[in-house]
């Protein structure tokens, strides 16, 4: 939540910072602004709505400087406005700062604060820290960084945060308790950003600010410190393989289409040398070292929000299926505040495409302190999911930007049926039965080639649908996960009212709903679920639904029911939950598009929820 960047150097920040927060712009779209520093006293800028905004109020002005901090937000505390948009600046005027991340104790250190006579502008937390570093400053004659330790040290909560003073305007200070933040260590200048997609064009030097970090960029280059004792920290610099290419639109009209697109690619890309068809199973060298406590496990929990948490539970179906291993699948922000029975003999896996959602992280650090073996499937490398879990699995789908998680969704179930694959192989799973499955995994890339073909069928299908208020989605066994996941895809682009159930359920409540206006989606392949499924076709049938269906094979049973039958071409029954999810998404996307929906950037979600 909250893109944050910052930059130290020789260039008009103005246009760099602009260009930085469009790349963040996923993680929060509400309002943004730039605070540029110049002759000794900076220039705040900031308006509700998009980046293009702001752009347009600063393109014609004379703001210029070569050192800068913006910010692009999802609001918390304090509607979007142009008054609570970031950056903040205290009552001297002297100090202005972007957050990312929530103030806890906000409300406390206010009271205080105004008890001093210091008055607020805006109903952020933020303000408060911008207004607690000046207090300091001015009543304990610190300097511009002791203040900000000592106010950091008062602070309960999470921040990714970057400040600047104007007694102090070759200094730029940024620090990190729960929010990411990356330095980009240029030629003779710096950035800084909430991830690296801002820093791709000139730098390829990065060091990852750790939990606790705090940074100061000036004249003589950066110092990373531990804000608990103040000591010295030497930091690796790491190089990000991140390309333009992989963070541009190209030549589709939006990120989701671009990475519906990708996952042709993406799929095989995360199964990579992985899989050894000869053997019917896979090499997971992310787990190697855990191998024997993954197999001797007793219990497995899986935890993840949102499209992830779907990945998760259609992991439930099949490694319960193949390898005979009971799953719970617990919502990070139930597993991390509940009880729980886990212990050293419980495999907690962490899903999360971000590798940065707090509820998730929150949930491991939860795993790790009862002693279980942490497993992350994240897609971004070096996240902190991904470095916080004892082990895991990448998912190589590159950089997901739309906010509507698509690619990154196929890729956790690649490798969810990779682990349910190796676990079933060591479980029984015959190596006949392995043969067939790592083929179709192996296959999983022509198959998706084919579906993008049928993107025009489905387009028929939104054009026929695109009044109706509201939409059902129905799946049995591991098709009911993905039946929740096309109505999450449905919801979150064009505000569409959807639902996804276990097909048989609807008789529980939902039937009730339908009527002559009401498309229900059924995801009917043929395996044992199929004749079950047709009949609970007949039922909305019967009250005069309009009937979409999604199958592997077209028959006449079908036929006659739908008013849209579309095939989805499976080499293999068990990959149908894959291979179905691609036309629901292309379904939510072409019915955004014609209700003129900004499928990018959809009102008020955001991509990395960084705040619980
Ligand atoms: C947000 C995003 C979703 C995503 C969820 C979990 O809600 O909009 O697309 O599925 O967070 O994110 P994660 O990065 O942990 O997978």
């Amino acid at each position: 939540m909250c893109g944050i960047v910052g930059y130290f150097g020789n260039k008009n920040a103005v246009q760099l910072l602009i260009k930085g927060l469009k790349r963040l712009e996923y993680r929060g779209y509400d309002s943004a602004g730039i605070a540029i520093m110049g002759n000794g006293s900076f220039t705040v800028t900031k308006k509700a709505g998009k980046v293009r905004d702001l752009e347009s109020l600063v393109k014609d002005s004379s703001i210029s400087g070569t050192v800068g901090i913006g910010h692009t937000r999802w609001a918390t505390h304090g509607e979007p406005s142009d008054l609570n948009a970031h950056p903040h600046t205290d009552y001297t005027g002297k100090f202005t700062l972007i957050h990312n991340g929530i103030i806890e104790n906000y409300t406390v250190l206010k009271k205080l604060l105004e008890k001093k006579g210091i008055g607020f502008q805006t109903q952020t937390d933020t303000e408060v820290l911008v207004q607690l570093i000046s207090a300091i400053y001015h009543e304990e004659k610190t300097t511009f960084e002791q203040a900000v330790i000592i106010a950091l040290q008062k602070v309960i909560g999470t921040y990714g945060v970057v400040i600047m003073c104007s007694d102090e305007p070759n200094q730029i200070i940024a620090a990190r308790l729960g929010s990411p933040l990356v330095l980009g260590v240029g030629n003779g200048e710096y950035f800084l950003a909430s991830d690296a997609s801002p820093l791709v064009e000139y730098t390829r030097n990065v060091i990852y600010l750790e939990e606790g970090e705090i940074l100061t960029v000036g004249d003589d280059g950066y110092q990373i410190r531990k804000l608990e004792n103040n000591q010295k920290v030497d930091k690796k610099i790491s190089q990000i393989t991140l390309t333009l290419d992989e963070i541009e639109k190209g030549n589709f009209p939006h990120y989701m289409l671009k990475e519906i697109y990708e996952q042709e690619q993406t799929i095989v890309d995360t199964m990579r040398g992985r899989l050894i068809l000869d053997e019917g199973t896979v090499h997971l060298g992310g787990i190697q070292d855990h191998l024997l406590r993954i197999e001797r496990a007793r219990h497995y929990y899986i935890t993840a929000c949102g499209t992830s948490w779907h990945a998760g539970l259609v992991g439930k179906y099949i490694l319960e299926e193949f390898a005979g291993i009971p799953v719970h699948v617990e919502y990070a922000s139930e597993f991390r505040y509940r009880e729980l029975v886990i212990d050293s003999r419980s495999v907690v896996i962490a899903i999360s495409q971000s590798g940065e959602t707090a509820d998730t992280l929150a949930a491991i650090q939860k795993a790790k302190e009862r002693a279980c073996l942490t497993f992350g499937i994240c897609n971004v490398v070096g996240s902190s999911i991904s470095r916080e879990t004892d082990c895991g699995i990448y998912t190589h789908a590159g950089p997901e930007i739309g906010v509507a998680s698509t690619k990154a969704f196929t890729a956790q179930l690649s490798v969810l049926y990779m682990l349910a694959l190796y676990l079933g192989r060591k479980n029984g799973y015959s190596k006949k039965d392995g043969i067939e499955l790592s083929h179709a995994l192996h296959d999983l890339g022509d198959r998706v080639h084919d579906i993008l073909n049928i993107s025009d069928q489905i387009l028929k299908v939104a054009e026929e649908t695109v009044d109706a208020d509201n939409y059902l989605y129905l799946g049995r066994g591991a098709n009911f996960p993905v039946a929740l996941e096309g109505a999450l895809k449905l919801k979150e682009i064009s505000y569409i009212h959807a639902e996804g159930y276990p097909a048989a359920e609807i008789k529980h409540g939902p039937i009730a709903l339908i009527d002559d206006k009401m498309p229900v989606v059924f995801l009917a392949p043929h395996d044992q679920t199929y004749e079950k499924v047709l009949s609970n076709i007949q039922e909305v049938k019967a009250r005069k639904g309009k009937i979409i269906t999604f199958t592997d094979r077209i028959t006449s049973d079908l036929e006659a029911l739908s008013d849209h039958l579309i095939e989805v071409s499976v080499s293999h029954p068990r990959t149908f939950p894959i291979l179905a999810t691609i036309p629901l998404q292309l379904l939510a996307y072409h019915l955004a598009v014609l209700r003129g929906c900004d499928v990018d950037m959809p009102r008020n979600l955001a991509k990395s929820v960084t705040v619980e």
